[in-house]
């Protein structure tokens, strides 16, 4: 297959690849987290392709992608009055909602769930293509078990003549997946960790938790797997003391050591530096931990994660 590579595309070069989506075909686009793999979020068959072209498994649900806050109500039912609040406060924004769902969403986007993550994307393509096309199911658009693509590099090697567009909006800003909120549970459980932060969602869910399988722990669906994961092997070390030893323990092979303090920086480069390590040949990626508050509960999520098995 011959995927069509639209560079940095105005609204109309974008409604090409809205008919890609309408046409039941799958479009990689970018979102201010990671770039998307979108299929049209009401059709089956388009759906279906998104799990083939990633090797995901089916049990792992995917997240729906709105261009208005009103689309909300059609793709979900039961909404607690809390999602007003959040929705003001954090949409368009790296804020993802777990609600009941509406029939209308296929089975196969929520793995057979009887709830659906939401969330309306920070990105002028991201919009403008899901508001010709309509919602969009969308995972991170890498091969499952890779870290998520966050430049378009990533997305060609990944996709290139498998799907049949691409669309370049150049580098993600965050660089990290949305925050996964389920509004669903009582209390609301933060499921996965992102740029919006516990801090931040406290302030308007006095209640908040954070579910057990953040820090470590498995528990949710597509939490089992194995995310994130460069090549090499990956060792946390709190400190350069240990960062040493570590380089010692393995003189004899290819070693990167990740040592940043910023953390909006490492969160930007994390994956990106991964991917390169794998092309590289690094062996093992040490990496100096951040801590767990902040972006620094995603990055630390992340960071488990590839350092499991
Ligand atoms: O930033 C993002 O969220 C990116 C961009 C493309 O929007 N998307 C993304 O999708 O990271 P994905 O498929 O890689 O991750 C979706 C996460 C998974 O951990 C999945 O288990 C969870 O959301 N999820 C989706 N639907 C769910 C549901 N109904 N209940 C609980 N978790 C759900
Ligand atoms: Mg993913």
């Amino acid at each position: 297959m011959k995927t069509l590579i639209l560079e940095m595309p105005e609204d109309e070069e974008i409604r090409t690849a809205a008919e890609i989506i309408k046409s039941g075909n799958l479009v990689a686009f970018p979102t201010e987290t990671v770039y998307g793999l979108g299929a049209s979020a009401l059709n089956t068959e388009a759906v279906k392709k998104i799990f083939k072209a990633k090797g995901r498994p089916n049990d792992n649900p995917l997240i729906v992608h709105i261009a208005k806050k009103e689309d909300l109500n059609e793709l979900a039912v039961n909404i607690p009055e809390i999602a007003e609040k959040l929705i003001n406060r954090f949409w368009p924004g790296p804020l993802t909602l777990v609600l009941k769902k509406n029939k209308v969403i296929p089975d196969e986007v929520t793995a057979g769930l009887d709830t659906v993550a939401i969330r309306m994307p920070k990105n002028e393509i991201a919009i403008s293509l899901i508001e010709q096309s309509g919602p969009i199911a969308a995972p991170s658009a890498n091969l499952s078990g890779k870290p998520s693509g966050t430049s378009i590099n990533h997305v060609i090697q990944d996709f290139n003549g498998k799907i049949d567009c691409i669309i370049d909006g150049g580098d993600a800003d965050i660089g990290l997946e949305s925050t996964v909120l389920d509004l669903t549970s009582s209390p609301i459980a933060i499921l996965r960790p992102g740029k919006i932060t516990f801090e931040q969602l406290r302030k308007i869910i006095p209640d908040l938790v954070i579910s057990s399988h953040v820090k470590g722990e498995v528990k949710s669906p597509g939490m089992k797997y194995k995310h994130y994961a460069p090549r090499a092997k990956v060792i946390l070390a709190k400190d350069k003391i240990e960062i040493s030893k570590i380089k010692k323990k393995y003189s004899d092979k290819k070693i990167k050591v990740i040592d940043m303090n910023n953390s909006k920086l490492l969160a930007k480069n994390l994956f990106k530096i991964f991917r390169e390590s794998d092309i590289e040949g690094y062996e093992i990626i040490v990496v100096k931990t951040v801590k767990e508050k902040g972006i620094g509960l995603a990055i630390m999520n992340r960071l488990k994660k590839a350092s499991l098995g």
